[in-house]
């Protein structure tokens, strides 16, 4: 599966307040890439991220999925594509502190009905080196378990891509570099389709491809 951005520009807002975040941006990503996407706060990368990941639409050009423009889907249609293709990882874990690794993994499987969850779940635990944590809960576990744990969520479903929004950044350098070091694993080993964005350009230097954003624009 391929997503294509093709002359993509988003603004917020309405009349005197509309702001455009992106501009003009074409980019592509497909199962096996591994791109980075760098620039200072406010210049976009998430926006870009959010299109690129069909959990935002553009307010101008075109999203293909595998070929077919996203303006022609519903909402729905827009959902079981993220649900079967694309994984996401935040900053920040979203896990829900009452329930185990395990169910933080299971959940989201289970609200979209997806079958077979439990066995996906524990062998995603099972990559991210979280195994014998599968009982754990978010409060006994290191930040940096917290994001493998959600990391496992994002790439249960057997994702082709992952996009993640500086995953390490809570993270000290170490932790974050393990973490990253899996991101490059799965992208080396198992083609997973990896779109990182950070401010870190030790991060980005990982990548084998790099996109600068400034002030909206690729530049
Ligand atoms: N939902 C929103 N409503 C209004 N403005 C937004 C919204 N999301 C982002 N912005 C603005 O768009 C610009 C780009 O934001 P973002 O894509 O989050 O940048 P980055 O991830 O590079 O820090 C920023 O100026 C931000 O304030
Ligand atoms: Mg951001």
């Amino acid at each position: 599966m391929k997503i294509d951005l093709v002359n993509v520009s988003k603004a917020y807002g309405q009349g005197d307040a509309q702001f455009w975040a992106l501009k003009e941006a074409t980019i592509s990503a497909t199962a096996g890439d591994f791109i980075s996407i760098v620039g200072p706060s406010g210049s976009g990368k998430s926006t870009m991220l959010h299109i690129l990941g069909c959990l935002d639409k553009p307010t101008a050009g075109d999203v293909l999925v595998d070929g077919q423009p996203v303006g022609s889907l519903s909402d729905r249609q827009m959902s079981n594509i993220r649900r079967d293709h694309i994984g996401f990882v935040f900053q920040q874990y979203f896990l829900n502190a009452s329930m185990t690794t395990l169910q933080n993994v299971l959940l989201p499987m289970q609200l979209a009905g997806v079958s077979g969850g439990k066995a996906k779940a524990a062998k995603a635990l099972e990559t991210v080196g979280l195994g014998t944590k599968l009982r754990s809960y978010p409060s006994e576990l290191s930040g940096g378990e917290q994001q493998r744990v959600a990391i496992a969520r994002a790439l249960a479903n057997e994702p082709s891509i992952v996009l993640a929004d500086e995953p390490t950044g809570s993270l000290d350098s170490k932790t974050g570099q393990n973490v990253l070091d899996m991101l490059t694993f799965l992208n080396a080993e198992q083609n997973l389709g990896v779109v990182i964005v950070t401010h870190d350009e030790a991060v980005a230097q990982k990548a084998k491809n790099r996109i600068h954003v400034l002030d909206g624009r690729i530049s």
